[in-house]
């Protein structure tokens, strides 16, 4: 892999692809009606409450960035419980080797990331939160690392196809329909032949069994995040064409494995 590179968004163009914008302007964009503030934040055509949604949540992780790696040694509890084997099944379920091609969705402090750079994969790793990204990068001296909203466009240095995309507690920060829509996109354009999407996660085995959870630790459930019913989940990623296996690991969380199915 070539030298390590931090990409910053490119603030000049709009999320819509329809205008370009004056760097020093404020005004909005002929294109979509956003303001270039919001472009720099979140560089995907969203809707309103979305973006509004995803400014906040930035701020979260930025703010948490520091506090982060302490907060998932407790390891027990919600949401946590189970963190550090969730990490170690994620890496039994990837079979990592030396050169591969390793793709950290929401790579937040590089944590799992760290743990393929030191099997000598070749580490790419996308978060929309500076400050995570930079705490990453004080683990990562070699890795790619991009500043970038998963949900929206796709950001030109990861346009290329990677052997491993792996993923821990990222996206039950995503609706279902976001989830599969994404993990569909990154199969069909951004994996490798032969290679496989390995999600760790706050997840139930069912739907049932994620009420239950929502009830048990009724003051931490975060109402504005949609941690995974497996049941209902791996339906909606094999009608993608998606093949999907699980494992719950704590009472909390869980990993998928997901690879196209035969023929898909
Ligand atoms: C709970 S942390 C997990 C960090 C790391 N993967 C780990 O296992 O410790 C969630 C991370 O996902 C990032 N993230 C959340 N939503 C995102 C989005 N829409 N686009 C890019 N990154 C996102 C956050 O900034 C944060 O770094």
């Amino acid at each position: 892999m070539g030298t390590s590179v931090t990409v910053s968004l490119d603030v000049r163009r709009c999320c819509c692809d329809m205008s370009n914008l004056d760097s020093s302007a404020s005004q909005a964009c002929a294109g979509c009606g956003l303001g270039r503030e919001m472009v720099e934040v979140l560089p995907g055509c969203r809707t309103k409450r979305d973006m509004d949604r995803n400014e906040g949540r930035v701020q979260l992780f930025d703010d948490w960035a520091e506090h982060y790696d302490a907060s998932t040694e407790k390891d027990e509890g919600f949401p946590f419980g189970g963190y550090a084997r969730v990490l170690d099944v994620v890496m039994e379920a990837a079979e990592p080797e030396p050169g591969m091609d390793v793709l950290d969705l929401g790579i937040g402090t590089g944590k799992l990331a760290a743990r393929f750079a030191a099997l000598g994969c070749n580490v790419w790793g996308i978060d929309f939160s500076a400050e995570m990204l930079a705490r990453a990068r004080e683990r990562l001296e070699r890795a790619v690392l991009v500043r970038a909203d998963l949900l929206g466009k796709w950001p030109p240095e990861l346009a290329c196809r990677f052997e491993r995309i792996v993923s821990a507690y990222v996206l039950h920060e995503f609706e279902l329909s976001e989830k599969v829509t994404l993990l569909r996109r990154l199969s069909e354009q951004h994996l490798a032949a032969g290679g496989r999407i390995v999600i760790g996660d706050v997840t139930f085995p069912t739907v049932a069994a994620r009420e239950l959870a929502r009830r048990r630790w009724e003051t931490l459930w975060d109402e504005e995040e949609y941690y995974w019913a497996a049941d209902v989940a791996a339906e909606a990623l094999m009608s993608v064409g998606l093949r999907v296996n699980y494992e719950q690991i704590s009472s909390c969380a869980g990993v998928f494995v997901i690879e196209p199915a035969e023929g898909a």
